[in-house]
């Protein structure tokens, strides 16, 4: 304050000089205060650091929830392949009894043949053989068929006393004539049909038969021989016997039974 204020305050006021004075001191004093204050102040606000913490809001946004549910979709498929055809081809045998041939009449007639002391009356084609009447019409089996070619000796039969091969006889042939088969050789009475003859017996007891199919034609062949020689030779049965063979190779023993037949005797 200046003097000029001074006075112009002493004039004004009726404030005595000491309690001015006093008044003034204290102001400068409130003014020093407060200016060291607020000094302090700057200092400090520029002295101590400046901690910040700021925290935001915490939000949470649910939104909706969606659920899409898509269309059921079924699918089908049909595969088609190639068209395959499978033939199965079967084939049967049908074993059927054969029909009996029937001959036309201009091809045949009714023909007897006495067979074993026996008068058959058979129709009979002419261009069968006697073999062919023998065993399919008169149904005696026991003369056999072997090569149906005249080779063998197996279908050999007897005419009047005499082996003939039946295979290349024919049946219109062997009218009116004594035919004797393998059935129809048996020892005399009383015995015939119930034991062998002792041709037959020779060949059984000297192994003069294997599988047997070549025996009823040697048999046959035995029975002529024996009849027109009853003591033959070896070597006259071999001769006797030449046509006629045996597969199974028993012509030693064959041998053996004729000459064991020719000591016995019938
Ligand atoms: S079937 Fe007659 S000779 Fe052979
Ligand atoms: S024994 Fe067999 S073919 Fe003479």
């Amino acid at each position: 304050m200046s003097a000029e204020n001074v006075d112009d305050a002493k004039k004004n006021s009726k404030i005595s000089r000491r309690n001015f004075v006093v008044g003034v001191g204290a102001g400068v004093i409130v003014a020093a205060i407060a200016g060291a204050g607020a000094e302090s102040m700057l200092k400090k606000a520029t002295i101590l650091p400046v901690t910040s913490t700021e925290t935001g809001p915490t939000s949470t946004v649910t939104g909706p929830t969606t659920t899409v549910t898509g269309p059921t979709t079924t699918k089908t498929s049909t595969v088609t392949g190639p068209t395959s055809t499978v033939t199965n081809t079967v084939t049967s045998t049908v074993t059927t009894t054969p029909t009996p041939v029937v001959a036309p009449p201009t091809y045949g007639e009714l023909m007897t043949l006495n067979v074993n002391g026996a008068d058959y009356s058979v129709y009979a084609d002419y261009r069968w053989t006697l073999l062919d009447v023998i065993r399919d019409k008169l149904n005696l089996g026991g003369t056999k068929r072997w090569c149906d070619n005249g080779e063998c000796g197996s279908c050999t039969v007897l005419i009047g006393g005499k082996p003939i091969l039946s295979c290349m006889t024919l049946a219109v042939e062997a009218q009116g004539k004594s035919i004797l088969t393998i059935e129809g050789v048996r020892p005399p009475a009383p015995n015939a049909g119930t034991t062998l003859n002792y041709i037959q017996q020779a060949f059984v007891d000297n192994d003069g038969t294997q599988c047997g199919f070549c025996t009823p034609g040697i048999i046959m062949e035995t029975t002529a021989l024996l009849a027109a020689n009853p003591h033959p030779t070896s070597q006259q049965v071999k001769d006797a016997l030449s046509g006629n063979l045996c597969r199974c190779g028993c012509y030693p023993q064959i041998l053996n039974s004729v000459l064991a037949a020719a000591k016995v005797g019938p």
